[in-house]
């Protein structure tokens, strides 16, 4: 697909695939140009702080309220099913790549919810799905009112076709396209990833602190795409996610119509092998919090509602440092994913494509034989290459849902029994 982009993050950017589609000097004026429909899309309240506000003006060629009633769609059963309410042990869970996600599917028949928390409703919380794509989403657009979604391929490119804008988005980079944005995506055979589907503030780079100016995500690397619209009648399924629960209804065109915008609630993409790695040369690991791509926060400062964390290839020259992950228990509760290669404390039985989950102050770390591995390598500089990791770490512990829990392994068997006792004086 050929399109072109803008560079930055959470720029006003202004784009318009119609020379004069976008008025000039004003919003919303009397007649816009060539009948167009100017609509404001708000993802934040119209009062939010400035450096908060999001907010985008769209021309197109019918409003979004132009529209039949909303029925109940029962098309992805095991997407949004609801959370597990029963009691959950504090274990910790993994998941190999699902083989039994639905088959030949679409990207939104294919999704299926695996943790959860909060509810959509409280607009805070992240949730956590799989999806298995076989085919095109034909005659269909999809649309989250929950939250804005992070797509995170693993198998497959994702075309994703918006209202604002289209893009490729290929496993190792991300997509992300904000609450209430209409798109398609389409795929060319067998496509598997993840997405984030975060209920609460929408995601944004992290503070810097004393890294200063530059480093980790830099925004120049975000790309949102510029304008691009389709002009078709004839019947369009709109499925929208709202409150939980999936709805239905059908419009007689497309609604990804919008042939310019301005503002910055926006879709983009971002290519993680930009990622700007900060790492240790000294002596022990910074908190992994060095590693966060983007976040969403909560209302409590430092603590976040949900960040987005990838364990990249990197250089490891910690001198008398123990250089996987150390033993940990925390507060905030970490879902894991692996979109290529191995992962540096779990050396078995974690492939790409699985999930794990390490709940609010469940124990873990890296398993016995990476543990006397580390303990024992001599300490010389060494690349952990071709590996690309990720965790969308969250303040509100998971429950994982019923399919979910029923394909739980417990990972305490094989790999994490055996650890000798320290031997005191
Ligand atoms: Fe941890």
């Amino acid at each position: 697909m050929t399109t072109g982009f803008m560079t930055g993050f959470g720029g006003h950017f202004e784009t318009e695939a119609v020379k004069g589609a976008l008025p000039k000097g004003r919003n919303s004026p009397q007649r816009p140009a060539y009948g167009l429909y100017a609509e404001q899309l708000s993802g934040t309240s119209f009062t939010s702080p400035r450096h908060e506000n999001r907010r985008s003006w769209l021309y197109r060629m019918r409003p979004t309220a132009d529209h039949r009633p909303f029925v109940a769609y029962d098309g992805a059963p095991l997407f949004a099913p609801g959370t597990v309410k029963e009691p959950l042990a504090p274990n910790r869970l993994r998941w190999g790549p699902p083989k039994e996600l639905p088959e030949g599917k679409d990207f939104v028949d294919g999704m299926v919810t695996m943790l959860a928390n909060r509810s959509p409703e409280d607009l805070e919380g992240v949730a956590v799905h799989l999806y298995r794509a076989a085919k095109t989403m034909e005659g269909r657009v999809f649309i989250d009112s929950d939250g804005e979604l992070l797509m995170i391929p693993q198998q497959g490119e994702l075309r994703i076709f918006t209202e604002l804008g289209r893009m490729d988005v290929a496993p190792g980079s991300i997509g992300v396209v904000p609450r209430g944005v209409r798109f398609r995506v389409e795929v060319d055979g067998e496509s598997r990833g993840y997405v984030a589907e975060n209920h609460g503030l929408p995601l944004r780079l992290p503070e810097l602190g004393p890294i200063g100016s530059n480093g980790l995500a830099n925004p120049r690397d975000f790309e949102t795409p510029i304008a691009w619209f389709e002009d078709k009648d004839g019947p369009m399924e709109v499925i929208q996610k709202s409150l939980g629960s999936l709805w239905t209804t059908t419009l007689d065109h497309s609604p990804l119509d919008v042939v310019a915008w301005h503002g910055n609630y926006a879709p983009y993409r971002y290519d993680l092998s930009h990622f700007n790695t900060i790492g240790t040369i000294s002596f022990d690991h910074p908190d992994p919090s060095i590693f966060t791509v983007l976040t969403s926060p909560s209302n409590i400062a430092g603590r976040a509602n949900a960040d987005f964390v990838i364990f990249p290839p990197r250089w490891m020259v910690g001198e008398d440092t123990f250089r996987p992950p150390w033993f940990h228990r925390n507060v905030m509760s970490e879902a894991m994913g692996l979109i290529h290669g191995a992962y540096d404390a779990k050396a078995e039985g974690f492939a790409p494509g699985g999930l794990s989950l390490h709940n609010l102050m469940s124990g873990h770390g890296p398993d016995v034989e990476s543990w006397r591995k580390a303990s024992e390598a001599e300490l010389k500089p060494v690349k952990i290459e071709g590996t690309m990791a990720f965790m969308v770490e969250t303040c509100w512990p998971y429950r994982p849902t019923a399919w979910a829990l029923e394909r739980a392994q417990h990972d305490y068997d094989q790999a994490w029994a055996g650890f000798p006792k320290a031997k005191l004086p």
